[in-house]
């Protein structure tokens, strides 16, 4: 082995390549290294402890140190790979969509949840596919709560929405990577605006002869993460998150609580009697948004809290 390969095997490589991380100050620089050699090399955890020896292609080296210059600059992984897990499935996510968030699968969790308890009430059958249900998702962002539950609810139609174009194709695209686009119906709207005129074009069911505004409560479940973080605080966020994920999939005002008052107001206009509203919550907006779902339209209000002890799921049933 000549000199100048000695500086490209697996363990020196990676060695550089944390040693950059931790100067740039980068959380987590150790895991955010290996997850970068891994994603170059195509390898797993294992076969990287395994061959440790193993000689690195000068390419390979390269496009390591590219990588690690920039994760060090403050783009985040998930943007150099292109992916994030969530939910036990891989979702692409590029700087259009925000990067799907683990504390976000306790609102499927809150979600699937309600609708079991809902069955099992109403004495219907165990297994539970979700046949004939109705959901909306609204900012679907990269489609990651919308995709999830399309899996885990076979029978059930989806609607979901986001005011970002370049968002709902990231979404498509992930739809289509999880064979579920034929149950997903994507729409370019603010809030629930787009809902009304492509369910009825997607509805079988039969509206006639009920009053106007039962006509338009056929959603069974609506789930939202809407932006919830305030401008104000933004020179607080991590410069990954700050720097690099959409403003608009950020902020949802001065404050950050801005749009849940439309977005609870909306919800109860689409909502069956029965229906369920599940939403998430900024690490500081349950004083604002819980009074939103007071009687006379809630019931059945119930708050979440994330591993982190953070109220984060906010969950109520339509009168
Ligand atoms: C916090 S992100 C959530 C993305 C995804 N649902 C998730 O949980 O990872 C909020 C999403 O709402 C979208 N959005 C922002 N304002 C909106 C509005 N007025 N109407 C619809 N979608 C909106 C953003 O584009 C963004 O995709």
């Amino acid at each position: 082995m000549s000199k100048s390969e000695s500086h490209l095997d697996v363990r020196t490589t990676l060695k550089q390549g944390l040693a950059q991380l931790r100067e740039a100050h980068v959380p987590s620089f150790t895991l955010a290294a290996e997850l970068l050699l891994l994603y170059v090399l195509g390898r797993d955890r294992t076969w990287l402890y395994a061959h440790p020896e193993e000689q690195l292609s000068t390419a390979d080296a390269d496009r390591f140190l590219k990588l690690i210059a920039r994760r060090a600059n403050g783009e985040p992984s998930q943007h150099l790979t292109g992916k994030q897990e969530f939910w036990g499935l891989e979702f692409e996510v590029t700087p259009d969509v925000l990067i799907p968030r683990p504390e976000t699968e306790h609102l499927i969790e809150v979600a699937l949840d309600r609708l079991a308890l809902r069955e099992l009430r109403s004495g219907r059958k165990q297994t539970f596919t979700g046949e004939g249900l109705q959901i909306a998702d609204i900012g679907t962002g990269s489609g990651c709560i919308a995709i999830a539950m399309a899996k885990e609810l076979p029978g059930a139609t989806i609607y979901a929405s986001d005011i970002s174009a370049a968002a709902l194709a990231v979404a498509n695209r992930n739809a289509t990577r999880h064979s579920v686009s034929d149950r997903i119906h994507f729409v370019e709207s603010n809030l629930l605006d787009g809902l009304t005129a492509m369910r009825a074009a997607n509805s079988t069911v039969s509206a006639v002869g009920t009053q106007r505004e039962h006509r338009s409560r056929l959603l069974d479940l609506i789930v939202s993460n809407p932006p919830y973080i305030g401008r104000r605080e933004s020179e607080m966020l991590m410069r990954e998150v700050r720097d690099h994920e959409p403003e608009i999939a950020l902020y949802g005002g001065e404050e950050g609580y801005e749009l849940y008052a439309d977005l609870v107001t909306q919800s109860a206009a689409h909502l069956k009697p029965g229906g369920i509203f599940v939403l998430e919550l900024g690490h500081n907006s349950l004083p604002a948004v819980q009074p939103l779902l007071d009687a006379p339209n809630w019931t059945n209000v119930a708050v979440t809290n994330d591993l982190a002890g953070i109220p984060r799921v906010l969950a109520a049933e339509r009168l």
